[in-house]
């Protein structure tokens, strides 16, 4: 499968990503789709179709913020239990997501990767995923991660299945299981750990993100719902992350 429209495009002039002092990668919960739609009177699927449009603005404006990496959960393993109806409608926008967008993250010089597990994503959605991490593979500007079917959890225990298997295997030595070695199993084994977790909507809960990884990140929970989140707000908190003090654990030097 070949994501249309992207044969022979070239990449255009990469963006230099700024250094700085703030956050490296930034992780986003985006929620509040349904509410934004809800409160126009519309269907939950036109807030999560307004809340789509919102990410390339957030990843557009990642280089001038010194922002190289940019997690975004599109999908929970605990959103199944939603109607048959709204996961349907976020699939196929996923699908058409990946399609429409394909073109612009490569001309970007977006790096694009996928987390969760695939199995139970259908065969079509998968090979899109795969098309476009194949296509970017060679970007070196942002790197945009897509969690979709992810669970912390679920992340953790798929990953422990593959370490038992390589120590049943005899390729681990179950002593040299460590803090190193476990994360090298998660789904999320090439990306440093999030700096800066964001979540919008109000609420103030992590709803099963990037558990291991977040341990030591700094935390923004703010009201705006996903679809009226922007690049300037988006500037704000990451602006305000460089006067926070990280002492993971330690006193203040
Ligand atoms: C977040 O928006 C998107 C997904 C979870 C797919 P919600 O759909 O959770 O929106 P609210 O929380 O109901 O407003
Ligand atoms: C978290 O939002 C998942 C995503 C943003 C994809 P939810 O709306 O599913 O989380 P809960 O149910 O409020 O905890
Ligand atoms: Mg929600």
């Amino acid at each position: 499968m070949r994501v249309p429209g992207t044969k022979g495009v070239d990449r255009v002039m990469p963006k230099p990503i700024r250094e700085g002092n703030g956050p490296r990668h930034v992780a986003i919960i985006m929620d509040g789709n349904g509410r934004w739609a809800q409160r126009r009177g519309r269907p939950r699927l036109f807030g999560h179709h307004a809340g789509a449009k919102r990410v390339r603005e957030i990843v557009e404006a990642c280089p001038d913020l010194g922002v190289r990496y940019v997690t975004i959960f599109a999908f929970s393993t605990e959103n199944w239990r939603r109607t048959q109806s709204e996961v349907a409608g976020l699939m196929s926008l996923f699908r058409r997501y990946i399609t429409k967008e394909a073109r612009a993250l490569f001309e970007e010089n977006v790096r694009v990767r996928f987390i969760g597990d695939r199995v139970r994503l259908d065969k079509k959605l998968v090979s899109l995923m795969d098309e476009l991490e194949f296509m970017t593979s060679g970007c070196t500007g942002v790197n945009l991660t897509i969690a979709i079917n992810y669970g912390g959890r679920d992340e953790v225990a798929r990953a422990t299945r593959r370490l038992a298997q390589d120590v049943a295997a005899g390729k681990l030595d179950p002593d040299a299981v460590n803090e190193e070695t476990l994360p090298k199993y998660l789904d999320t084994c090439v990306l440093p750990d999030p700096d800066l977790v964001i979540r919008t909507s109000g609420e103030a809960r992590i709803s099963n993100f990037l558990l291991w990884q977040s341990a030591y990140a700094e935390y923004e929970f703010i009201d705006t719902l996903w679809p009226d989140f922007c690049a300037e707000e988006f500037g704000r908190l990451v602006t305000a992350y460089g006067n926070r003090e990280r002492r993971y654990g330690g006193v203040k030097a």
